[in-house]
């Protein structure tokens, strides 16, 4: 059987920051509140006339095959996860594909939100334990920030999302690099955090935009509280599964990189895990949660910082809509 590893990590985040207390101004909230009960402190929001979802990846992607010391032409397919494409269809993979100037090679789009890079990453592994393909690129990337509803009615969601891109390069390789990935959903909880439309389900004539533009349905809607509550419990249990599928203790975590959903959640899972500070590496601060593109971006800002070393076991998690969740246990080299 083939073994797969990630051979180069890549992120890029729009240049435009938005504090807490800009938002303040926008809408009913403040620096502490923020603070106190996500532990974010500024996020990224695009230029729209500048970042797509497509050209922030690109940006990620060339940063990612730089440390790889690959060019863009070993890339064989493309795995991208987002949700939130620059266009309705066709997925971002494509627009992606175009960007980096590669002619025909597969691209596929995993919608899995706050879970999907894990998908995304798990698809790769598993295309290359085939043998079907020997060079992968791995997208997360996003942007949130223009289906925020940034009025009061919508501050419970607006404070907590931001925009941003991250890359991995999933290779074949001897060495077993991704040890296993653990992928599990819940559609009961479809509605708990959501954005209903453009929905193909309604009828014809409700789903011209003019029939539905002020009903907020385009915005995201989440009921924080029970994404909170699922939200450690399904952490906990697929971290676990990750380790005894693999016959692994938790302290032998080198680090653990969590989806940055929330600072308050990533504690709770510090704790029950029993992890030093610095075997967690959390972002949030600045960025806030960027969806499918925050543990690419995280994994990228890692790496970068000398805290990721060969021979580290890594271990990576992630909650979100759907409800889905998400692990991947790594052996670097
Ligand atoms: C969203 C979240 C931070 C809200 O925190 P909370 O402690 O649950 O707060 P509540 O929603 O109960 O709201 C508490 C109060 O703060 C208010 N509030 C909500 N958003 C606010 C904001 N941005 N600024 C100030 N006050 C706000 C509420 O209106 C409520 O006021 P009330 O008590 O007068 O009704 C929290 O539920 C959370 O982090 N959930 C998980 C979200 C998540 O991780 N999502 C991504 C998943 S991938």
């Amino acid at each position: 059987m083939l073994n797969s590893k990630i051979v180069g990590l890549g992120h890029y985040v729009p240049e435009r920051v938005v504090t807490n207390e800009e938002l303040s101004g926008m809408m009913d909230t403040n620096n502490e509140w923020i603070i106190e009960r996500t532990g974010i402190e500024q996020r990224r929001f695009i230029d729209p006339a500048k970042d797509t979802v497509a050209n922030m990846a690109a940006k990620a992607t060339h940063m990612a095959l730089e440390r790889a010391n690959l060019n863009v032409s070993d890339i064989d397919f493309i795995v991208f996860a987002t949700i939130t494409p620059d266009y309705f269809f066709p997925g971002s993979g494509v627009l992606l594909q175009r960007e980096l100037g590669l002619e025909s090679i597969g691209a596929l789009d995993i919608r899995n939100a706050c879970s999907g890079f894990i998908y995304a990453l798990s698809t790769a592994d598993a295309f290359i334990k085939t043998g079907m393909y020997k060079t992968i690129l791995v997208i997360g990337a996003e942007i949130q920030s223009t289906a925020l509803d940034l009025t009061t009615r919508g501050r419970n969601t607006a404070v907590i999302f931001g925009d941003g891109a991250g890359a991995a390069i999933l290779q074949a390789s001897d060495h077993k690099g991704v040890l296993s990935t653990h992928l599990h959903s819940d559609g009961r909880f479809a509605e708990e955090l959501y954005v209903k439309d453009p929905g193909s389900s309604r009828p014809h004539a409700e789903r011209q935009p003019e029939q539905i533009l002020d009903t907020s349905s385009f915005k995201v809607h989440m009921n924080g509280s029970m994404v909170f509550k699922h939200a450690v419990v399904r952490f906990s249990e697929v971290i676990m599964e990750a380790l005894e599928a693999n016959k692994l203790q938790k302290d032998e975590i080198d680090l653990l990189i969590p989806h940055q959903a929330n600072l308050r959640i990533s504690q709770f899972i510090q704790k029950k895990f029993e992890l030093p500070d610095d075997k967690v590496y959390n972002n949030i601060m600045r960025y806030g949660n960027t969806t499918a593109g925050s543990i690419p971006i995280a994994m990228s800002e890692a790496f970068g910082e000398g805290k990721i070393k060969s021979g580290d076991l890594i271990c990576l998690a992630a909650f979100g809509s759907g409800f889905t969740w998400a692990s991947a246990l790594i052996r670097w080299s």
